[in-house]
């Protein structure tokens, strides 16, 4: 809990360190995704010029996508247990329609992510383990046969676009359909009246924990 000038209570939603680590991984991801592009076809070749060229990306794109997957880990298990699907999940996903809408408030009693958070998060994690897997095979080609090569450029190219399309869609939400979530990430802390109108059941959880939360 934190307060605010006029003395009304601010709500932590992410602690220093997860945004530290969620920075971390917006940072590695964006470097990461330009210098794939910029290895993967000549349209984006300019930009390997632009991050000091071939030779260069190819050295660093795997390691700084190392540092992407270790932060990605580290979220992995701090908030594992919040992004686990739950049967209040399923009553969000019946009203999926109205939350595109905006008539958030059918569904807006979610824990501290809703379904749609929670959806993303996953497929950004299975589509970073497959980006590891096949990566491997492109980081160390003489390690490997062709065929697994072969296996390995098509899982890499695919599970980028997917991983690309999902940061596309975060994004979108976070920034133009969810305003105060930028916030959340920067400074870290939302009032109650935005805990209630996108995660009420995260707040009244919060509020029976530590009943100093009722503003
Ligand atoms: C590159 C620019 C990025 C921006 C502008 C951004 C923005 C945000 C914002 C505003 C939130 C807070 C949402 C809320 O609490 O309602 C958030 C949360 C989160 N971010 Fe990002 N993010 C970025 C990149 C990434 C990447 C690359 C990943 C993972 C691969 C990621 C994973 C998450 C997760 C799992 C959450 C919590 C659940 C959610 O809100 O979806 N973010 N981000």
């Amino acid at each position: 809990m934190a307060q605010r000038a006029d003395g009304r209570n601010l709500i932590v939603r992410y602690p220093m360190i997860d945004r530290v680590v969620h920075w971390t991984i917006a940072g590695t991801f964006v470097y990461v995704m330009l210098t794939g592009l910029a290895l993967f076809s000549p349209p984006f070749f300019w930009l390997a010029d632009v991050f000091g060229g071939g030779p260069v990306i190819r050295y660093w794109h795997p390691i700084i996508a190392l540092v992407f997957l270790a932060a990605l880990a580290v979220l992995l298990v701090r908030w594992f247990k919040d992004m686990k699907v739950d049967a209040d999940d399923r009553r969000w996903i019946g009203h999926f329609r109205e939350f595109v809408t905006g008539d958030e408030k059918v569904v807006a009693d979610a824990g501290r992510f809703n379904f749609g958070q929670k959806a993303l998060f996953w497929v950004q994690s299975a589509s970073a383990v497959l980006l590891l897997l096949s990566g491997v095979t492109l980081w160390f080609p003489r390690s490997f046969d062709v065929g697994l090569r072969q296996a390995g450029f098509i899982v890499h190219d695919l599970s980028a676009i997917v991983a690309i399309g999902a940061l596309i869609v975060h994004i979108y939400m976070g920034v133009f359909v969810t305003p105060g979530s930028v916030k959340a990430m920067t400074q870290g802390t939302v009032s109650a009246r935005w805990a209630e109108a996108h995660h009420a059941r995260w707040l009244k959880a919060l509020r029976s924990a530590t009943p100093q939360a009722r503003h």
